[in-house]
């Protein structure tokens, strides 16, 4: 499907902070390690601190991964920048994060397909380089969630600190609880050039669906309203994003497979030649159903929401930051990306690395 090749010369990825485990959140929230872990697969999350945005946390990812790739930031010639959770309403990071590598005038594409921003950045960047706009592009996720988590008092979330969240505080947060233990920030950054060697985009299939949008949105905030943010809006969580966890997690287990069969035979690929899965991590349960129904060995299809949580846009890009510096995954294989986000955005991708 392409002329020119494409391949990763360099991956890097950067979460702000120490982690803050399920018992920790415990703290300012009626929930627990016993509830959340078995559910979803998370032991603890980062969060980015006050006045830290996702062009910071990218801007540290991309730095890890031009250093990998062993390039200055000046070779780049194209930023494209995924996060659901940007710095501004607007504009979006990818210009600022251009600024802050010091390579102002590139080309910065912001992109906003959540957490199948994967899908939509990889068909991106192929057609950057299909059509020669770019040889190396910077391909960033990264994700603030911080900004909408449900707790006021940060510091209760230290044992250190003696303090709880007060009641009142631990009533609002339980409403927002199914939510708010999924989520974890960081960001990841793939260096992506051109090659002659057999390597790129090998197929695709993505789907959006619009009419399942509120399966995960945020209610307040948008241009629908005059002025756009209502005076009541804090009081009401309007900049909390709502969620039907148990539908999502039905639209995962149902798409991805017959998405990644409908791939695979459309490009004369069987599953058992795919070297690795990479699949977002909203939920491991999500993914052990995935991975159940295509017959994948748990070896081939890696996860790190333990440690993480679902960072959305950021997470393949931190996970295949992990397994290529590992030496787990390697130039030369074939991938599958498989991701579902809120939109909803979803699909499948097969990428010869
Ligand atoms: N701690 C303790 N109890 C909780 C918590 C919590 N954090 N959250 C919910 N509960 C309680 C509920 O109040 C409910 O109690 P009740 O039975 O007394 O009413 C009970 O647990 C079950 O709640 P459900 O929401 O029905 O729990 P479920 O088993 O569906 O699991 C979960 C929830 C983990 C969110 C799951 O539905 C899920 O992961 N879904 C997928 C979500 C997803 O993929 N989101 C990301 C989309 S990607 C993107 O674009 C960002």
């Amino acid at each position: 499907m392409n002329d020119i090749g494409f391949e990763v010369i360099g991956t890097g990825h950067h979460v702000p902070g120490e982690p803050v485990t399920n018992d920790q959140l415990s703290r300012v929230m009626t929930t627990s390690d016993e509830w959340i872990y078995p559910r979803s697969g998370i032991k603890q999350r980062h969060y980015a601190p006050e006045g830290v945005g996702v062009s910071d946390l990218g801007a540290e990812a991309a730095r890890r991964a031009l250093a990998n790739a062993g390039i200055d930031a000046s070779e780049v010639e194209y930023i494209v920048f995924a996060t659901m959770t940007p710095d501004y309403i607007f504009p979006g990071p990818g210009a600022l994060l251009g600024a802050k590598l010091g390579i102002p005038g590139v080309p910065a594409l912001d992109i906003r397909q959540q957490c199948a921003a994967m899908l939509f950045g990889l068909q991106t960047v192929n057609g950057l380089i299909q059509t020669g706009a770019a040889r190396t592009i910077l391909f960033i996720g990264a994700e603030a969630h911080a900004g909408f988590m449900p707790w006021r008092d940060w510091g209760a979330l230290d044992p250190a600190s003696g303090r709880f969240a007060t009641p009142e505080d631990r009533e609002r947060a339980d409403r927002h609880r199914n939510l708010a233990v999924l989520f974890g920030d960081g960001a990841g950054a793939l260096v992506i050039r051109a090659t002659d060697r057999d390597a790129g985009l090998r197929g695709i299939k993505i789907c959006s669906d619009g009419r399942f949008a509120e399966l995960l949105y945020v209610p307040g905030g948008g241009f629908r309203r005059r002025p756009y943010w209502q005076p009541d809006a804090f009081e009401n969580d309007m900049h909390i994003p709502r969620m039907d966890g148990r539908e999502l997690f039905k639209f995962a287990v149902s798409k991805l497979p017959k998405t990644a069969r409908a791939l695979c035979a459309e490009h004369n690929v069987s599953l058992d030649e795919i070297d690795v899965f990479l699949a977002h991590q909203a939920n491991q349960r999500i993914n052990e159903h995935v991975r159940k129904d295509l017959k994948v060995p748990p070896e081939k299809l890696p996860h790190n929401i333990d440690r993480f949580g679902n960072t959305s846009g950021a997470t393949i890009p931190i996970l295949l930051d992990e397994e290529m510096r590992a030496g787990r995954v390697q130039r030369g294989q074939l991938a599958m990306v498989l991701a579902l986000g809120t939109g909803v955005h979803w699909g499948c991708a097969l990428w010869r690395l």
